[in-house]
Parts: C-alpha cells; structure tokens; sequence
C-alpha cells in the first residue's frame, strides 16, 4: 500500500524540528521503501492553505540531524483565526482540507506546540488523517512530560546564567535575566536551578516585589544576585486580573515586561545597581543537543509506527518515560502550567532559591 505523507512545523520554531523530521522520514523509508511518499509544506499551516508544497526525496533529509531550524519554514498562523474568513476571503479550513485532497495525502504530520495541536485537531474532527509531534521550548504541551526543543533551551539559558554570575560578581550588581515563556514556566525553572540563580520567578508563581527585594539584600555580604524571570512573569496584584485587564494595566504604567519592571522596582528599594539581560531568540536558535537530537528521533520513529498502524487523531508524547500518544483531542486547548507543589519548585526552594511568593 503507497502511501503519501505531508509533513509541515507550525508556530515558533525550535531546535530539533530537522531531527525530527528526519527521523520520521527514515523511518517511513525503512518501513516502507518505495512505497512512500513524502510532501514537504511550507510554513506551516499558511503553506497548507495556499498549497505551497514540494516532493521530497529520500536525500533532502541526510544532514540535517545537527540543524537548527526547519527546513520546511514555519510561520504562525493563530488557531484563533483559523475558522472566520479575514479580508482575503479565504475559507482557511476548507483551503486546507482541499490541498491535502490535491495533494493526495493521506496523512499529515503537523510539528508544532499548543496552537498547532489545536488546529491539528480541528482537521482530524474535519477527517482528515492527523498525527501531532510535541515541539517547543516551553515545555508546555499537555499529556507529555517533554518536548524537543525544550532541552536544549534549557542548556543555552543555563549557560546564559552561568555567564551572568561572573560580570554580576565583579561589578556587585543584581542580574536579572528573562527567560522565553510566556504562559509556563519550566524552561526558566530549570535553567534556573541548572544556573545556579538565586531567585526565580514565573508565571504560575505570582511574586511580590517587596519578598523579592528582601531576598536581594539577604545576599548582601555576597555582593551580588542572578534572578532568572520567565518573560510571562507578573506580581500578585497582576495575577487578580483578567488577561486584557493586565495588558491594559501595563501599557498606562509603560510596563513592556515583568522583568524590566522588576529591575527598576529592585534597584529603588535596594539601591543596588540592576541590569536586565534578555537572551530572547537566542534560546530557539542553533543546533539540538543530544538529549533533543535522541528525542527527536524516538518520537519520529513513534509517528512512523502510527502511520505504519493508520493510527490518526493522535499526538505522540512521552507518557510515564515511554513514548507514546494521546488522542489529540484531549490535547487541544490545554497548557500544561508548573504546579505549585512542582517537585521542581520544592528543590528549589529546599535549596534556598526565593520564588518570591
Ligand atoms: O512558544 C515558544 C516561544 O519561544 C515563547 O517562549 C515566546 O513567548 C514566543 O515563542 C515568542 O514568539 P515569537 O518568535 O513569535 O516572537
């Protein structure tokens, strides 16, 4: 039986896309020799609707283990929009359904984080043929313990922190560095701890400013602190608002981001000096470490044997230290946020880093 098989990365993209990609393709070869094919989408979910697609050989997928990046471009196309029709008049859904039918696909592979899981659901409900691969550095897919990309965000931010302690040494400054995660935590979490930070803040841990301070001057005779902040980070009286509500709140008190704010606040109330250090896009960039390139490729093997089964409407996850898949419609519109009692969080905080709550 031939089979034909889209492939396309959606949303922000991450190192160990290539590695993941590559290792659904060997599989698919392995398993299924000449009888596959594989269809490369461009950026994502945008190249599906406007059916910007190539054929792929066997030997466009050789070199890219080491690769950041995608080879298939990425673009974010919000789940949000996905079904109202915007000025191009275009039905995206109905576009989309009618290139997998142009194509000849029977199934599509979709690599991508919440938002992409989400639309990869609406097509499954749609009946299309869908497998959904966990990607992103956030860590916050729910139903897997990892996803690729996380890790090795998590070793280019420690290494990050870890350059910050000896400049904050030197100068006896405080060092706040933000850390990618707009909604969870995790990946500031664990650099954190990996850093050696002495305060970390996130989302799902609402800080107060005043706790945060106290912290800084406890270090007094060390001369210096490292607070690692997750980007999506607010203090308590933000964490009573509404989503909308705290945006407006920010823009009138020219608030761009938690962290800058928490730099000016700490150096008033400890008169230390502070500097802000924003990694940014530098955690999504390079080549996946080999936690992430053996990840990327168990998981690209699972897809294969999903195919192998016609098992759709699935994303593969890492359940219980094994790899595995849950229906995708269990995944769809949930984050999986750091709980409070995190054994991450108690170790932390049994080793003296200050949350700030
Ligand atoms: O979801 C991954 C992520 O890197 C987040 O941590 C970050 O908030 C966001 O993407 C940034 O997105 P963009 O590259 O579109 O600015």
């Amino acid at each position: 039986m031939k089979r034909r098989i889209g492939i396309l990365t959606s949303g922000g993209d991450c190192p160990g896309l290539n590695a993941t990609i590559r290792g659904v393709a060997k599989a698919c070869y392995e398993k299924f020799g000449e009888d596959v094919e594989i269809v490369g989408i461009e950026d994502g979910y945008f190249g599906l609707i406007n059916n910007m697609c190539k054929e792929m050989k066997q030997s466009d997928f050789s070199g890219i283990l080491t690769t950041g990046g995608t080879i298939f471009g990425t673009k974010r196309t919000p789940f949000k929009k996905m079904q109202v029709i915007e000025e191009d008049n275009v039905d995206k859904v109905k576009a989309m359904k009618a290139t997998y039918k142009k194509q000849k696909l029977d199934c599509l592979l979709t690599l991508g984080g919440n938002g992409t899981h989400k639309t990869a659901n609406l097509l499954s409900t749609e009946g299309l043929n869908v497998i959904g691969l966990p990607k992103t550095i956030d860590n916050d897919i729910w139903g897997t313990s990892v996803t690729f990309g996380f890790h090795t965000a998590v070793d280019t931010a420690t290494d990050v922190i870890d350059r910050l302690h000896s400049t904050a040494n030197s100068h006896g400054r405080i060092l706040v560095a933000e850390i990618m995660g707009n909604k969870a935590g995790w990946l500031t979490l664990y650099a954190g701890i990996a850093g050696g930070a002495d305060m970390i803040v996130i989302p799902e841990i609402p800080y107060d400013i005043e706790k945060l301070a106290e912290a800084c001057e406890k270090r007094e005779q060390k001369g210096f602190s490292i607070m690692a902040v997750a980007e999506g980070a607010f203090d308590k009286t933000e964490a009573k608002m509404k989503k909308k509500e705290r945006a407006k709140f920010r823009a009138e008190q020219g608030i761009s981001t938690a962290t800058s704010r928490i730099a000016s606040q700490i150096e008033q109330l400890t008169g230390r000096e502070t500097r802000v250090c924003v990694p940014g896009h530098m955690l999504r960039g390079g080549s996946p470490s080999a936690y992430d390139r053996v990840l990327a490729t168990k998981f690209g093997v699972r897809a294969a044997e999903l195919i192998s089964k016609d098992k759709y409407g699935y994303a593969v996850a890492m359940i219980n230290e094994k790899v595995s898949e849950n229906p995708l419609e269990e995944v769809a519109g949930k984050t999986k946020f750091v709980p409070a009692d995190d054994q991450m969080v108690k170790t932390a905080k049994e080793i003296g880093i200050v949350f700030g709550d």
